[in-house]
């Protein structure tokens, strides 16, 4: 059941969509005050692994120091050469390719060349700023703001699930996507916090939006959930749940029939079925451009028989083709709502299923408006900059 019983107006405007002005204050006051996904520990789990990535404004370099794990500032202290330029890769040291300047976890420098040019050099001064930096599971997110809420008071009860889902005991990383979207970052967002367009944008893949008597809705101030146990009425639907359950009994894995979508404020989207979870997250490369990365795990056979091994490797290839399809069929709409948005002149209408974009909205809002209010006021303290209630009145007593 859906939570509210009116529809809304959209709270963000198309103008939204498109400014450089919004999106310097989304990158200033949301992505940058918030936990943003980076990548997986799994994935710089040996001494001296590293990825890369922007949050918000902030060039980022992550890196694995003899076993320590630390997010530091991907440019130069001294000169401001950026550190590393690819998005993963492995070195010996964390050296910059300029004037060969290296670093440590600490982000204080180690090695100078020629350091007598520098006398009395402050190796307090000239370091690389040091950022938060906290694991769920595999998942690594790091935070440029130095004070709010821990990973886990942000996810609440999230947390222990996709701590659960990235067990490596259980499931593992079977692809990692980096797609390119041609319109604003939360047109993908958007896309995902409803099943109203399943008809018309996925009619051979999903087939049918379940309803509001198959879908459960649960709101929080900073995260939205969607439940459902639907299975279409095409043969074709029965068949693969009948296909899933038969195969999943081969992996001695459970077969609970559901499927759940959050989405963690702002960007962060996660799909779990007994098969696989899918971690996605979508950030602005422009006011009008987006990346998105996404992260699919597999589930694991539990018996450790080559065959049922052999059943989860392909089972695995063929989720993952399948979310790929979907993705796709996703990704072909993103540039007509961009172009929409470009010419509209009034808010977008929200019907009640799609009170998720509504709650996502009215969180964004509400950032954003705090924000600048703390910045006007010149109060740059860090527990306050990070609100806890986006959401004044719940959605359900929304009029
Ligand atoms: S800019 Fe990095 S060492 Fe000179
Ligand atoms: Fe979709």
């Amino acid at each position: 059941m859906y939570q509210t019983t009116v529809s809304f107006q959209a709270p963000l405007t198309p103008q939204d969509y498109c400014s450089e002005e919004v999106l310097a204050r989304e990158n200033q006051y949301v992505f940058e005050t918030t936990w943003q996904l980076v990548g997986l520990v799994s994935s710089i789990n040996k001494p001296g692994q590293y990825l890369a990535a922007e949050v918000g404004r902030i060039p980022v370099v992550v890196r694995n120091f003899e076993g320590e794990l630390s997010a530091l500032l991907n440019v130069c202290a001294h000169r401001h050469c950026t550190l590393v330029s690819a998005a993963a890769g492995q070195s010996e040291k964390l050296k910059c390719p300029y004037h060969g300047w290296e670093y440590g976890a600490d982000g204080r420098t180690r090695k100078i060349p020629a350091a007598k040019n520098f006398p009395n050099f402050d190796r307090d001064r000239f370091r690389l700023k040091k950022f938060s930096l906290e694991q769920c599971g595999d998942l690594l997110f790091v935070r440029i703001a130095p004070e709010g809420p821990s990973l886990k008071e942000w996810m609440g009860d999230l947390f222990e699930r996709f701590e659960a889902w990235t067990s490596s005991a259980v499931w593992r990383p079977i692809a990692h996507l980096n797609v390119s979207a041609p319109s604003n970052w939360k047109v993908p967002v958007e896309v995902s916090l409803e099943s109203y367009h399943i008809p018309e944008v996925h009619p051979h893949s999903f087939g049918e939006d379940p309803g509001e008597s198959e879908s459960h809705h649960s709101l929080s101030s900073s995260s939205t959930s969607f439940y459902t146990s639907f299975v279409g009425p095409r043969l074709i639907d029965r068949f693969m749940r009948f296909y899933e359950q038969f195969l999943l009994k081969i992996m001695g894995a459970p077969f609970l029939g559901k499927y759940q979508h959050h989405h963690v404020f702002p960007n962060l989207l996660v799909s779990h079925t007994d098969s696989l979870t899918l971690f996605q997250v979508v950030r602005p490369t422009g006011s009008t451009t987006a990346s998105s990365n996404v992260w699919q795990y597999g589930r694991q056979s539990l018996r450790k028989n080559p065959f049922s091994r052999l059943t989860a490797a392909m089972w695995a290839r063929v989720t993952a083709w399948l979310s790929h399809q979907v993705l796709k069929e996703d990704l072909q709409i993103f540039q007509h709502v961009q172009r929409g948005e470009q010419v509209a002149t009034d808010h977008s209408l929200f019907g009640r299923c799609e009170e998720r974009l509504y709650a996502f909205q009215k969180f964004l809002t509400e950032l954003i408006r705090m924000g600048e209010r703390i910045r006007t006021s010149h109060d740059t303290a860090g527990a306050e900059s990070h609100p806890e209630h986006f959401i004044d009145t719940p959605i359900s007593e929304q009029k």
